[in-house]
């Protein structure tokens, strides 16, 4: 073993999914951002969490409305991902500016991304402020695939990469 710093440490993590958040401003406009650092933290009631630092549009959208769709992008939406990654919902309306395809949610008054491999609709559920970021927690209200099952996930390791492809159930 040797002794490293946390951050020469950390880089072995990768690669991770990629989740995009989903959320609303309160004016009623829909915005889109990855998240690397996001897990499922309950089974029973489903929760899920995710980190957001302070200064996203996306911390204030959560903030304000409580409600946020977590999806599990598909090996297919790196260029969606790289784009929504690097501009903010504050300056531009992504949805938009990709044309990004959408279906309707069931339970919350936000949009489904029609190409993502799975999404959750969520509610939020508690927060807890750490150092940069806010880790939001949302109860699973509902649950949605694709009708054409995306067989791969998205993963980023500094560049974007598709994960080992995956049995899916019928
Ligand atoms: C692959 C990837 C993972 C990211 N993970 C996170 C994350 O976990 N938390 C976070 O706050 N920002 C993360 N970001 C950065 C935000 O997505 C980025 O700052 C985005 O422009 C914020 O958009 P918004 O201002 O519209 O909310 C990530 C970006 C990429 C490309």
């Amino acid at each position: 073993m040797k002794q490293v710093k946390p951050e020469q440490a950390l880089v072995h993590k990768y690669p991770e999914w990629v989740i995009l958040i989903v959320a609303c401003a309160e004016d009623g406009t829909p915005n889109v951002m990855p998240a690397g650092w996001g897990m499922i933290c309950s089974g029973d009631p489903l929760l899920v969490a995710v980190a957001i630092a302070f200064d996203r549009h996306t911390h204030r959208c959560i903030e304000e409305t409580g409600e946020f769709i977590f999806a599990w992008a598909g090996a297919h939406q790196a260029r969606l991902v790289k784009h929504c990654g690097s501009t903010s919902g504050a300056e531009e309306d992504k949805f938009e500016a990709l044309q990004i395809p959408t279906a309707p949610a069931a339970v919350l008054d936000l949009p489904l991304l029609a190409e993502a491999a799975i999404n959750l609709e969520c509610k939020l559920r508690d927060r807890m402020k750490t150092g940069d970021h806010t880790i939001f927690v949302g109860e699973v209200v509902a649950a949605h695939l694709p009708d054409k099952p995306t067989a791969t996930l998205l993963n980023f390791g500094g560049k974007f990469a598709s994960g080992a492809p995956i049995d899916l159930p019928e």
